[in-house]
């Protein structure tokens, strides 16, 4: 996401999240803040189709937004951002991911489960309207110990 971007990215927020939209200003605040902060969008035939924006001050990283035009949803696109987003927090080599999602948001807890997201903590009433917030968590393993993974096989194993 660039300077040029947020216009169009502001105006998506307006009609994404009626409720707790992002001042313009947000936007260009987390832009301004390049070393603890990576945001992207998805863009297609027609402009902006989807945005996601990460920050990362070690061991944390937290997915501060991530959303979908709703007529190009259920391709793929929040998978990709979200997928992104989780490989800058391993590059920036956060511990975790965290990430606040409504109670009553059941598509986005889906996205979050499928990519290993675990719900840890709840915040009654969190939002403006009175929902809860899940706050929900993904460790990241340290490349080393996957390529790794547990035991090393002995003699005595093989058949
Ligand atoms: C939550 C959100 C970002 C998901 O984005 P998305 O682009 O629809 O996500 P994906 O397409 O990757 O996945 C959504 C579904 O489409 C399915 N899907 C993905 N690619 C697909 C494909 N090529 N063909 C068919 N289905 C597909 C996924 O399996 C998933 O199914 P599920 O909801 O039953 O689990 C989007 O719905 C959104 O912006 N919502 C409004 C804003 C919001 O709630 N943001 C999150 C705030 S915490």
């Amino acid at each position: 996401m660039t300077l040029a971007d947020v216009p169009a990215v502001s105006a998506l927020e307006q009609s994404l999240f009626p409720v707790d939209a992002w001042p313009v200003q947000m936007f260009f605040d987390e832009l301004a803040q390049p070393e603890t902060r990576r945001y992207l969008v998805a863009e297609g035939p027609a402009g902006i189709v989807g945005y996601a924006g990460l920050m990362c001050i070690e061991p944390i990283a937290d997915v501060q937004t991530i959303a979908v035009v709703p007529d190009r949803e259920g391709r793929g696109i929040g998978s990709t951002l979200l997928t992104e987003l989780i490989d800058e927090a391993r590059r920036r080599r956060a511990a975790d991911v965290l990430l606040e999602v409504r109670a009553d948001n059941p598509r986005a807890q889906r996205l979050y489960l499928r990519f290993g997201f675990q719900q840890i903590h709840i915040r009654p009433r969190y939002y403006r309207d009175g929902v809860d917030a899940l706050i929900m968590r993904l460790p990241l393993v340290p490349e080393a110990a996957t390529e790794t993974g547990g035991e090393p096989p002995t003699e005595g194993n093989r058949p």
